[in-house]
């Protein structure tokens, strides 16, 4: 890695990167890095927080455990502690992604945030541009660009009428820690996904009183049947059955378990859980509690919002509740198209274009891990594919360097 300092010395810097730039310190990056490193590829990874994996540090809940069981949640080559429990805590799999990183001795640059990225025609090089938190700007060059900036780098605010005149608390999911500071205060949770589900339940267990918002539709299935992860169980099937068989499958288990929640509220989707999570990305519901309390309405189930007044809430069937706070369990969104010039391989909402199997690798050295909504496991495939590639290349071309006089590659840079 060579730097060039402008004429402006603590301002703007030039980086010439010798391997690909990683942007992000998530699981996705770390992968990659570590895969890169054990074949000798240098990289330079960049992480707009100050620590490594962000999103699990700061923005998430404290009752928070991994959904699915570890062996479908470890990253490459190295494998949970033996003493981990079958779904390890959000400390626990920080922890390990910590001791992953000292492992592979991944050393991100923190506090720095990646504004812009785009492929330079002439040069053939791309150039990344950065903002550190002390102001300053760097410019990165390098021959390939992995993104893994992750699925949820930015939390979807939804703008519903009257909500600005609402006067009480309102937050998003991904600053809520826990409901201790709720205890007897009537909340309203907005969205029924994982987040939507975890919140209520954490709600209820401090004392709180909180109504959930389920506006459409949703898939919600045990964690386990049988004793059996349900992840791990429709794995399995799908190796057999066809999909649609799989889902009907899901389904008839789902309901000898949990029984019919549309009486309380929870319709289910027209689509199964796993042919919508396969066409529109939308992730099912493992319950880990919060449907008892929906069934002892402890957890109130309420539809759609039509507006917010000061205090209150109206919904779209007209009947209104009054509230003191709000979070807001409405998701997130990849925040790609804000910084990389590319609309050939992303789409306009910031994913692979290409269906998977095939997005992990775009044109002139650009890859993307982390983003065929299958989360942890899929992120690990991901990161074993890209490094692999990448580590290929970088032996051919120093195959060839060592058979040719070396010749230097014209790099334009403006400070
Ligand atoms: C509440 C919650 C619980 C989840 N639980 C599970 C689970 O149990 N199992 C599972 O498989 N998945 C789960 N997920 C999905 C989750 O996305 C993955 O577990 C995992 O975090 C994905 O890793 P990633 O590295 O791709 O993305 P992230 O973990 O989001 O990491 C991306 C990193 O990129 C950084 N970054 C973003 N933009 C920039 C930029 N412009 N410049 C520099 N850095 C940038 C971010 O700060 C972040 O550190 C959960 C998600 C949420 C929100
Ligand atoms: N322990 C875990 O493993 C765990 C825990 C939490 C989250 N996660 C993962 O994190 C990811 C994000 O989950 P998430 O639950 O935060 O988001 P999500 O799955 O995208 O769910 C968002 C919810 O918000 C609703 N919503 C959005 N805008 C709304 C509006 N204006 N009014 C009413 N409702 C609105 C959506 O309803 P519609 O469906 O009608 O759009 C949906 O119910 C998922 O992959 C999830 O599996 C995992």
């Amino acid at each position: 890695m060579f730097s060039f300092t402008g004429p402006d010395m603590f301002s703007r810097r030039c980086v010439w990167v010798n391997g690909p730039v990683i942007v992000g310190g998530g699981p996705s990056g770390l992968a990659v890095a570590a895969g890169l490193k054990e074949q000798g590829v240098p990289y330079v990874i960049i992480e707009r927080s100050d620590c490594i994996a962000s999103l699990w540090q700061k923005r998430t809940y404290d009752r928070l455990k991994l959904h699915l069981p570890k062996k479908f949640c470890q990253l490459p080559r190295m494998p949970f502690p033996d003493h981990y429990p079958e779904y390890p805590s959000k400390r626990q799999f920080i922890e390990y992604l910590e001791s992953y990183a000292r492992h592979f001795d991944i050393n991100p640059q923190f506090n720095e945030c990646v504004q812009s990225a785009k492929y330079d025609e002439v040069c053939k090089l791309w150039r990344v541009n950065t903002v550190c938190d002390n102001g300053s700007e760097v410019e990165y060059i390098c021959q390939s660009l992995v993104v893994a900036t992750g699925e949820n780098a930015k939390s979807v605010v939804p703008e519903i009428e009257g909500l600005k005149d609402f006067g009480g608390e309102v937050i998003h999911a991904c600053d809520y820690k826990s409901g201790a500071s709720y205890k007897g205060k009537k909340v309203l949770v907005v969205g029924c996904g994982n987040s939507g589900m975890e919140v209520s339940l954490d709600l209820c267990n401090h004392d709180a009183k909180p109504s959930m918002v389920v506006r459409s539709s949703v898939h919600v299935l045990p964690r386990e049947i049988f004793g059996i992860s349900t992840f791990q169980l429709a794995m399995v099937l799908m190796k057999w059955l066809p999909l649609w068989l799989v889902d009907k499958l899901m389904l008839f288990m789902a309901w000898m378990i949990l029984g019919n929640m549309e009486k309380f509220g929870l319709k289910r989707p027209a689509l199964g859980p796993l042919e919508l999570k396969n066409n529109q990305g939308k992730t099912p519901v493992l319950d880990i509690g919060a449907l008892e309390k929906i069934r002892s309405r402890e957890i109130q189930v309420v539809p759609g919002i039509k507006k917010f007044s000061c205090g209150s809430v109206e919904f779209t069937n007209g009947e209104k509740l009054e509230i003191d706070s709000v979070v807001l369990a409405t998701g997130y969104c990849s925040n790609v198209p804000y910084w990389l010039q590319e609309t050939e391989f992303f789409t306009k909402e910031g994913f692979p274009k290409a269906p998977f199997p095939h997005g992990w690798k775009g044109k002139a050295g650009l890859y993307a891990v982390g983003f065929t909504r299958r989360g942890l496991a899929g992120a690990s495939a991901d990161a074993v594919k890209i490094s692999q590639d990448i580590g290929k290349v970088w032996k051919d071309e120093l195959k060839q360097k060592k058979q040719k006089v070396p010749t230097h590659r014209r790099c334009i840079s403006t400070f």
